[in-house]
């Protein structure tokens, strides 16, 4: 397994629409695989194949992990795609990998259900609630080239690239030898 770069806002990759997967095989999945060790190490608890770079519809998932406990129950998701989503609402900090550093209340539906093709190919359906229809929802954006940041007025949106663009710059004048 490798660990991937990053990509982070803003590379326009991010706003492109994510391609849909024809066959499910070992080219596949090793992708995935390397997509989950990448998001277990940036930490995160979900990340799409566009944000390493490779706009395909795949996303890994794993919401009950935390580092302290090491427990892991992670989700792969192929060509998902949201079936149903409650009416009730509910709000949650988010976060992404590839706007580091960055957070905002966003609202999103409670719960959703998501048809996909599993990490063998197999037609699946989750139910998502809480954090984890958050997490699917932030996820399945990205592969519509949609960022948490686009919910926000363009002046906090803009702020918020700016940021991550002059950390990023101060980060390549560091000297680290
Ligand atoms: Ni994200």
């Amino acid at each position: 397994m490798t660990i991937k770069k990053i990509i982070t806002v803003p590379d326009p990759l991010l706003k492109e629409i994510s391609e849909p997967i024809s066959k499910v095989d070992s080219k596949i999945r090793s992708l995935l695989d390397d997509m989950l060790e990448t998001m277990y190490e940036a930490p995160g608890i979900g990340l799409a194949a566009v944000q390493v770079g490779i706009p395909l519809r795949l996303i890994v998932m794993d919401v009950s992990w935390r580092e302290e406990d090491g427990n892991k129950e992670p989700k792969f998701l192929i060509n998902p795609k949201i079936v149903s989503k409650s009416q009730k609402m509910s709000s949650y900090e988010e976060g992404c990998l590839s706007i580091p550093e960055q957070y905002a209340e966003i609202e999103r539906p409670e719960s959703c259900i998501v048809e996909y093709l599993d990490y063998d190919g197999k037609q699946s359906t989750l139910k998502a609630e809480g954090i984890l229809s958050t997490c699917v929802q932030h996820e399945i954006d990205h592969l519509n080239g949609i960022l948490f940041i686009d919910y926000l007025s363009s002046l906090k949106r803009n702020m918020m690239i700016k940021k991550v663009t002059k950390s990023n710059k101060s980060k390549k004048d560091r000297v680290i030898a």
